[in-house]
């Protein structure tokens, strides 16, 4: 299969029509909106087995101002298009619109000029040898995960905890342990919030009072009031010295180069929303459904206790590939273009979604089983047959500093316990990251002291 980009189609010329691309219907007035709003996860794969690589999905009427119907795209090579053509496929998705509403324009949300500008001052705070110096941090933070009691638990909890305090005191400097349970209760919930309004029909503004409005309004507020609390702490310190360079007295000594302006107290602030939240939610996911995978396998889990490095990174990798806490990310045609042969008409929707990716069956043999081995070793898979990072000029930011704490977390929880699932399933939540719908039990024995090293 060939994937081109407008460029090259362009060139091409070769005056055949392009085929359209199929979808299941849906309801004739919805289209597929119900179906996707009850089971994205579920719909989207069954869509990938019935009609291939790429899928149209109409949500809602049929109404030609409403807009194309979306395309989700699933091959590694059309996902490798999507993402590392940021010109053709952009960010203006109803999806990042809303979470600009919910979170402000951070990294993670802000576009164009603004985007690069952040992305030049935070860089050097995430590259691999900065990262490293975080390793006594996190090692401490895992060995106090690792002197829990034994006896049962909740992992997502556990791990909610753990990926908090590292990037409290990594990024802010901060011991972030009275936030913990106001931003486990409103993370999920501005979420939700976030998701439903992006799949709006008809998007009221905000300042209208409805009640879902007024809700949206008052978790965003609830959050940035998060923010302050944790910026009033580190304000004397940062400002007193000038020295620090966590990411705050970073942000708080960036000058834009060309006017030489500071960033404005509400830039702050984004940034420190997003990166508490897009720097501990997804990593404790990842943890999560990892620990459930090893407490499910028990053989696995043993070979993986005897601390192998390449090992637990497969693990985590394998843990990802099953369970990507990204589950799906959504970008808008700019221009009209091709995929596969496919025309995808201007402002299309296109959605990738490494949970369906990571499936394809002409890269990942069984799909399904859990085997951190085919991360080890050579293998000559598609660059993007997988992205729980994403990819292009939009990838994560965090992807060294998650990978250092996930194997960190698993390797010093696993030397001291034995981890073993209660559930043979997890009932998951696609909200904008994966999320467990409830606790994920397990029980920890404690290792026998004999055998390991002292
Ligand atoms: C296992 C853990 C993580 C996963 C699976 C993950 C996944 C992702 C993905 C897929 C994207 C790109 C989204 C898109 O293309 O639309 C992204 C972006 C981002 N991530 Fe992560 N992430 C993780 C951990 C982290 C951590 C630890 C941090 C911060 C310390 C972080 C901060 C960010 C930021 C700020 C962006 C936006 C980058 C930009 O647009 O320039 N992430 N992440």
């Amino acid at each position: 299969m060939i994937f081109m980009t407008t460029t090259e189609s362009a060139a091409t010329g070769s005056g055949a029509p392009p085929a359209a691309i199929p979808g299941p219907a849906g309801s004739r007035l919805l289209g597929m909106a119900s179906a996707l709003r009850r089971d994205l996860l579920g719909t989207m794969l069954d869509g990938f087995h019935r009609y291939g690589d790429l899928v149209t999905y109409r949500i809602g009427p049929r109404w030609e101002r409403l807009g194309p119907p979306a395309v989700a795209v699933h091959h590694p090579d059309g996902v490798r298009q999507v993402l590392t053509n940021p010109q053709v496929f952009g960010r203006r998705t109803a999806g990042f619109e809303v979470l600009t509403e919910m979170l402000g324009a951070g990294l993670l949300t802000s576009d164009g000029d603004l985007w690069k500008r952040q992305r030049r001052t935070l860089q050097p705070l995430f590259t691999p040898r900065r990262v490293t110096g975080y390793t006594d941090l996190m090692t401490a933070e895992a060995e106090r995960v690792a002197r829990h009691r034994p006896g049962a638990v909740d992992l997502h909890q556990l791990m909610q905890v753990y990926t908090l305090r590292v990037v409290g005191r990594a990024l802010f400097g901060d011991e972030v342990d009275d936030v913990v349970p106001d931003l486990q209760r409103l993370v999920p919930l501005a979420s939700d919030l976030s998701l439903a309004r992006s799949m709006q029909i008809l998007r009221l503004p905000l300042d209208y009072p409805t009640p879902r409005n007024r809700r949206f309004r008052r978790v965003s507020a609830e959050m940035y009031a998060i923010v302050d609390r944790i910026l009033a702490r580190r304000a004397g310190v940062v400002d007193g010295s000038g020295a620090g360079d966590d990411m705050l007295s970073r942000l708080r000594a960036a000058r834009d180069p060309e006017t030489g302006q500071p960033l404005s107290a509400q830039e702050i602030r984004d940034q420190v929303l997003v990166f508490l939240l897009a720097g501990h939610e997804t990593t404790a996911g990842a943890l999560t459904f990892t620990l459930h995978l090893l407490g499910r396998h028990p053989e696995i889990q043993e070979r993986v206790a005897t601390g192998d490095p390449d090992l637990v990174r497969a693990t985590v990798l394998e843990g990802m590939r099953l369970y990507p806490p990204a589950h799906t990310t959504e970008r808008r045609a700019s221009v009209d273009t091709e995929i596969a042969g496919h025309r995808i008409v201007r402002g299309t929707p296109v959605l990738v979604s490494p949970w369906v990716t990571h499936r394809h069956p002409g890269c990942w043999p069984d799909p399904e089983r859990f085997d951190p081995e085919r991360f080890l070793g050579e293998h000559d898979r598609p660059r993007y047959a997988y992205f729980p990072f994403g990819g292009g000029p939009r990838s994560c930011i965090g992807e060294h500093f998650a990978m250092l704490e996930a194997t960190v977390l698993l390797g010093t929880l696993l030397a001291r316990y034995r981890v073993e699932s209660l559930d043979a399933r997890m009932r998951l939540e696609p909200l904008i990251t994966l999320r467990p719908a409830e606790p994920v039990r397990a029980v920890l024995h404690a290792r026998q002291a004999a055998g390991r090293s002292t």
